[in-house]
């Protein structure tokens, strides 16, 4: 992976270069050139390639915890987070959980994701339907989910400090809307998917304005970090 701004440089160890301190919101998601967030398949491992899951798994690898909306976990393509060897060796201690976004609770319990990992589950108090006595809740505002809230829980409550919004589309826009994200991460895979299949970024949301921070490419790849400025723009 080569930076191209700021300070061109060869042979960057993205796990260095997207490493931060402290309490940290960055949301992460790969696209294809024409902005489509999903591939073929409605889904998007077929973006980015192998150059987009090594940053993928180095950012997993830096996060406390990984947030992903309840219709991308319906998916059913969601498991718990694993660490390849040279990861989990940087990183010291097991992965980080999944904190799945959810108003309705309509979630599959049996799957791989709660059976075989311990991911947390962000909710209202007037969730639709209970979580079993085993999966760890952390519920924040009364009909719908006060992410600002709920943030601050994970972080206080379950030591969550550096979060990575992995998407999709609908959790990333509640994000943004939010002013919550301290950084937005686009891997612009060199593909076209077509409109038949385009899924945007981000909907109903305010325009806002972006401060490119940093540019890398890999294998056609580009890797873009953003600052929202916070505000939305006038
Ligand atoms: N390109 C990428 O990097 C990337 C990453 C991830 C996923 N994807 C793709 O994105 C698609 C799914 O995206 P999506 O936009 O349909 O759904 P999503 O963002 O994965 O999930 C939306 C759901 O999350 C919950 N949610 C979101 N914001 C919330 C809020 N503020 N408060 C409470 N709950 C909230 C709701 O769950 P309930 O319905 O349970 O109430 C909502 O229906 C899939 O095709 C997936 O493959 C792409």
């Amino acid at each position: 992976m080569r930076r191209l701004l700021p300070d061109p440089a060869e042979d960057i160890d993205p796990y260095y270069e997207y490493g931060v301190a402290g309490d940290w919101l960055r949301v992460h998601m790969v696209l294809s050139a024409d902005g489509s967030a999903t591939d073929e398949e409605g889904w998007s491992d077929k973006l980015g390639g192998a150059a987009d899951f090594r940053v993928f798994r180095a950012l997993r690898a830096l996060a406390d915890g990984i947030m992903v909306g309840a219709a991308t976990v319906r998916s059913g393509r969601i498991k718990p987070a694993r660490l390849t060897k040279e990861m989990a060796a940087r990183r010291g201690r097991p992965p980080a959980p999944i904190v799945v976004v959810s108003r309705s609770l309509d979630l599959d319990w049996e799957s791989a994701l709660f059976s075989e990992g311990e991911p947390i589950v962000v909710t209202s108090d007037g969730a639709h339907a209970p979580a079993p006595a085993h999966v760890r809740v952390v519920s924040a505002g009364d009909g719908d989910v006060d992410l600002r809230l709920a943030v601050r829980r994970l972080r206080e409550e379950h030591g969550l400090r550096h979060l990575l919004c992995e998407g999709g589309p609908g959790l990333t826009t509640s994000v943004l809307r939010e002013n919550l994200a301290d950084e937005l991460c686009l891997n612009v895979a060199p593909t076209l998917i077509g409109a038949a299949r385009h899924t945007r970024l981000v909907n109903d949301l305010e325009r806002r304005e972006l401060a490119l921070e940093a540019v890398y490419e890999d294998e056609g790849v580009l890797f873009l970090r953003y600052r929202p400025d916070g505000a939305p723009a006038s």
